[in-house]
């Protein structure tokens, strides 16, 4: 079936999808080149080529994940073999950009579809946490079609705001704590955040945050702006996608990327991958307006690591480095932190962590193996800074004025 591809009420496609695997299989026309979804239309050796396989990729990678837990059961109950089906049921809207699509000659509007000013159907998010399919009048129209991320989670209008509703997994349902407790962190060190709480349910912990996204600016992740061109021979990963950013006139990513590997090494954090961390710009005139704020950081903290091992195991690291030591050495610089504000996090973490609910799944033993990790990695942290800074001293007291030195000397004080 025919589709336009649509950002907002701008037409950018004229395409073709094949309801029964729910794929592009046809791109038509292309009307708005600039409009295209970021990465799917690549310059190589100076040449603009817009790509089915980029285009679809795209498109397939709005379905929920087959890695997404209980899928499999919510796509039996629904009677459905594959999530990229449900794509074309909600025409595609999401609540993290600005995409949909419309049969093609149709006269629909953004403003009366789009899932930021509309209200939508809770059934598909009731079938994604267990519940069986509503016999009679299923509504399939929800960003719960197009949300990202393997943990269980739904979309949910709470006193009149879009919440993501997160799920943590067993046995220590940790990941609601580590969004917290992330925020925590990023709060005292003033690093721009997506604001988590804890919503108990059944005696069950879920990570809430309100949708960061507005009617006027969308995400765009990291992976997608890595798709613009590939990575030169002299780039390694993190310069690419630092490149890319200054090519496109990203501000501020440097200073922001920083803040976000600081973050993960005093968390521990196991999975930043390039999905989870982005862009934000806006939808109408696409201008960039930065680092997105820092969300999904719960995979952390040892969230599944045995209790005995949390204080020796070794984190995985992600984008950059495959060891978070390797990571902090891409940070330019660590004269932002001010390590005094975290003076007493141990206590707040310790508070947040008490109590019969938590204690069902985080033990005292392992709350205290975390807040110690926590303190330890700080300390490290404070001395990695301080070499860091002495090393820049030197080297500027090497080839630069005594003025500068002076301007530095007060930083090495830590
Ligand atoms: N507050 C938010 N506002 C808008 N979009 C969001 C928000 N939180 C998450 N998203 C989008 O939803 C996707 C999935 O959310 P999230 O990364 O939190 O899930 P996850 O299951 O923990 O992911 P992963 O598989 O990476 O662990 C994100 O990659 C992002 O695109
Ligand atoms: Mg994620």
């Amino acid at each position: 079936m025919e589709y336009t591809l649509m950002h907002q009420n701008i037409s950018v496609a004229h395409i073709e999808i094949d309801e029964e695997t729910g794929s592009i299989s046809k791109i038509i026309e292309i009307y708005y080149q600039e409009h295209m979804p970021v990465g799917t239309v690549c310059t190589i050796h100076n040449e603009i080529k817009i790509q089915r396989a980029a285009l679809n990729h795209w498109w397939t990678g709005r379905s929920i994940p087959a890695s997404r837990n209980g899928i499999r059961k919510a796509l039996e109950e629904i009677d459905m073999y594959d999530t990229t089906l449900l794509l074309t049921r909600c025409l595609g809207l999401s609540l993290s950009d600005h995409y949909w699509i419309k049969p093609f000659g149709s006269n629909m509007k953004w403003e009366d579809v789009n899932f930021f000013t509309n209200s939508f159907s809770e059934d598909i998010g009731n079938v994604l946490f267990g519940a069986p399919k509503k016999e009679v009048g299923f509504d399939y129209s929800s960003p719960d079609n197009t949300s990202d991320g393997d943990l269980r989670k739904r979309w949910k209008i709470i006193n009149g705001k879009r919440c993501l509703v997160k799920e943590g997994t067993n046995p220590y349902c940790q990941q609601p704590f580590n969004e917290v407790i992330a925020v925590k962190i990023m709060e005292r060190l003033g690093i721009v955040n997506v604001p988590y709480t804890i919503m108990w349910e059944n005696s069950q912990p879920y990570s809430v945050c309100e949708d960061f996204v507005t009617p006027e600016t969308e995400l765009v992740s990291a992976w997608r702006m890595v798709q613009l061109r590939p990575k030169a021979n002299h780039e390694n990963v993190y310069m690419h996608f630092v490149n890319i950013c200054v090519e496109s006139g990203v501000p501020d990513i440097i200073a922001s990327l920083d803040r976000m590997i600081v973050l993960d090494y005093i968390i521990a954090n196991e999975d930043r991958h390039m999905n989870n961390f982005g862009l934000l710009r806006n939808a109408q005139t696409l201008e960039w307006i930065g680092f997105a704020p820092i969300f999904d950081s719960g995979t952390s903290l040892g969230y599944n690591t045995a209790t005995q091992n949390l204080l020796v195991y070794e984190p995985i690291c992600k984008p950059f480095k495959k060891s978070h030591y390797e990571q902090l050495s891409l940070v330019s610089d660590y004269s932002w932190i001010d390590f005094a504000s975290l003076d007493g996090i141990e206590d707040e973490i310790h508070e947040l962590l008490l109590g019969e609910n938590v204690e069902k799944y985080i033990d005292e033993q392992r709350r205290n193996a975390i807040i110690t990790g926590i303190s330890e990695r700080i300390e490290n942290l404070k001395k990695i800074a301080k070499t860091h800074l002495q090393k820049n001293f030197n080297s500027l007291e090497n080839d630069v004025l005594e003025d500068i030195a002076t301007e530095y000397s007060g930083e090495t004080e830590l």
